[in-house]
């Protein structure tokens, strides 16, 4: 049998009052990737990870976690949701560790320590177990959120811009833990402001913009699609004036190409009739996400 999608969107609207913040939203995860949701400040990613998550009442549509009904089956749906939201909550008086035994007997799993052991030492919180929540730095807390999304081990982790306020450092040390989970066989959905860090990460991403989701793909052949690269060229001596349609800059011995990302150094070597033996210097800037982001939202970028 087919494996269920982790979270299939239909038609999703969320209206606060008159204003549309979500506009028709649909899409649907594959099991076992990593989905990044991306765009500007107030495009509408937190509205759509509470209307899964059921923190908001989505106005009309439907969502779907493993073809559980998030409004008619919320219990099962939730079940199978781990959710890192992106404001951190302070649990004031409690320590780390105790939070999340509460937590985790809120899921019907009481003994659970192996389990909380484990999350703690993989983010780094092991030895701040007994701290009181009140005394964790932002980052620490983040990770604290993150470890409580996970005690009941959920199938589909939900992280709303987890990194926000985290040093670079355990950043990469969080990444590298949400690919180590997926190879558990996690789903993840993720919103980021990072885009080089989507780009390496996530294998399909949606860019939404005003509520709108204007592109979704694999990441790869979306930054294919979207962008060009750019092929720079240093010659021995400077050339006559060269016509190509592809030339964007052409300056003493220096030539700068914008060209379609399929289009190789010696095809274009080839329409100049350049004599590779004037080559000196040859440098490529391939097309990343942030300029197919870009292509997208034109100015429209926070
Ligand atoms: N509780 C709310 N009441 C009214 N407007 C809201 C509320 N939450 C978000 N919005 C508005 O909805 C839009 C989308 O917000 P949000 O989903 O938080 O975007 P993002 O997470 O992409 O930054 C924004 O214009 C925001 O001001
Ligand atoms: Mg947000």
């Amino acid at each position: 049998m087919e494996k269920k999608s982790p979270l299939k969107i239909e038609n999703l609207v969320k209206k606060y009052g008159a204003f549309t913040a979500v506009d028709s939203v649909s899409f649907e995860m594959k099991p076992g990737e990593i989905f990044g949701l991306l765009g500007p400040n107030g495009a509408g990613k937190t509205s759509i990870i509470s209307c899964i998550v059921t923190l908001q009442e989505q106005t009309s549509g439907r969502i779907e976690v493993f073809g559980h009904d998030c409004q008619k089956e919320t219990k099962l749906a939730k079940a199978a949701i781990g959710f890192v939201p992106q404001e951190l909550i302070n649990h004031g008086y409690f320590s780390v560790e105790e939070i999340l035994h509460f937590h985790s007997g809120y899921y019907g799993r009481s003994n659970n320590t192996e389990r909380i052991h484990y999350l703690l030492d993989k983010l780094a919180l092991f030895e701040h177990k007994d701290k009181k929540v009140k005394a964790l730095s932002g980052g620490m807390k983040r990770r604290l959120l993150i470890a409580k999304a996970l005690v009941h081990e959920p199938e589909l982790l939900l992280l709303d811009e987890p990194t926000a306020g985290v040093d670079i450092e355990l950043r990469t040390s969080l990444w590298d833990f949400v690919e180590e989970l997926r190879k558990d066989g996690l789903s993840i959905l993720l919103t980021t402001h990072y885009l080089e860090e989507a780009e390496e990460l996530c294998d399909r991403v949606g860019i939404l913009q005003r509520g709108q989701l204007k592109k979704i793909g694999p990441t790869a052949e979306l930054i294919k699609e979207l962008t060009q690269r750019e092929i720079m060229i240093k010659v021995s001596r400077e050339l006559e004036s060269i016509q190509h349609a592809h030339l964007i800059e052409q300056e003493g011995q220096h030539l700068k190409f914008r060209v379609p990302s399929d289009k190789g150094v010696g095809d274009l070597i080839n329409d100049l009739g350049l004599d590779l033996n004037l080559v000196m210097d040859l440098s490529i800037k391939e097309g990343s996400l942030e300029d197919a982001f870009l292509s997208i939202l034109g100015g429209d970028v926070q």
